[in-house]
């Protein structure tokens, strides 16, 4: 359908400062999460994984992620965090901020962050990052997933998302540049993650990029968690990027991304 995306795609200007020491490409693979965590022994910093298609590839709280061969940046990162580190609770915002930079960058597309994790056009989602993580000999192995809507058609999305998905060829005036896109990406993942800044810093800059970068602050939401559904209208990031709400049935809750999730 369209040309893979290659090595010089994603690293047009060589190499970059933390990531793509090790780089894994796959015409067809389940999981490019799956890959980097299964392989992460063997694997270095910076590792990146990324793909045609995904046979299986994952979202949040275990629901599919699915998009036509060639037509998404489907890519991961290893990253060998210590333990404390910022991006132990960070890492989903921070690559959610540099997908969103990248989309508008390469794209020309106004792309906004919707908390957790969703990176939307208007109320329709593009995009969606999803980490995951093991424990590896006393540091901790993050392995941030990405996954791009670039050149679907809105035929190209299951009946039951057409209304919440959209990709950038249907948001963008021009030609998508998915190349491009990827190579943004990659090089903004690369600055958020090498950023050797003190954490209270870096958690300050990305609270702030949220908040610049977000329709939340003051909407109203519905939140699932434990089968439980609550309404309220969303106040604040906490602390550990959780979604502080003020709930309708009174008082303040900040619900994590671990365990609720979004309805509206
Ligand atoms: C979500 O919004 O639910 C997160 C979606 C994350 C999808 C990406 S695609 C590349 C990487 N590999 C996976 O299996 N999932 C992530």
């Amino acid at each position: 359908m369209h040309r893979p995306l290659t090595q010089s795609d994603l690293l047009p200007r060589g190499p970059l400062r933390r990531l793509g020491r090790s780089l894994h490409w796959f015409a067809e693979i389940d999981s490019t999460n799956r890959f980097l965590l299964a392989a992460a022994a063997d694997l270095p910093d910076g590792a990146v994984a990324w793909t045609e298609y995904q046979t299986a590839g994952r979202g949040r709280l275990g629901r599919a992620w699915q998009s036509p061969r060639g037509a998404s940046v489907l890519l991961s990162v290893l990253l060998r965090e210590p333990a404390g580190s910022p991006l132990g609770d960070y890492a989903a915002l921070a690559g959610a901020l540099a997908a969103c930079e990248a989309i508008t960058e390469a794209a020309g597309c106004p792309a906004r962050l919707r908390w957790p994790n969703d990176i939307v056009a208007g109320e329709r989602k593009l995009g969606g990052v999803l980490v995951e993580s093991a424990a590896a000999g006393g540091r901790r192995v993050l392995v941030v997933g990405i996954g791009l809507n670039c050149l679907q058609h809105r035929g190209h999305f299951a009946a039951e998302l057409r209304e919440q998905a959209t990709s950038l060829e249907i948001e963008c005036a021009g030609a998508v540049d998915r190349a491009g896109v990827a190579a943004t990406l990659l090089a903004r993942l690369d600055e958020e993650f090498a950023d050797a800044a003190p954490a209270g810093e870096r958690v300050r800059r990305w609270c702030g990029a949220w908040a610049s970068r977000s329709d939340d602050l003051g909407r109203r939401v519905r939140l699932v968690e434990n089968g439980r559904t609550l309404e309220g209208t969303i106040v604040d990031l906490g602390e550990a990027g959780e979604l502080v709400v003020q709930l309708d049935a009174g008082g303040r809750r900040a619900f994590s991304a671990r365990t609720a999730t979004r309805a509206w």
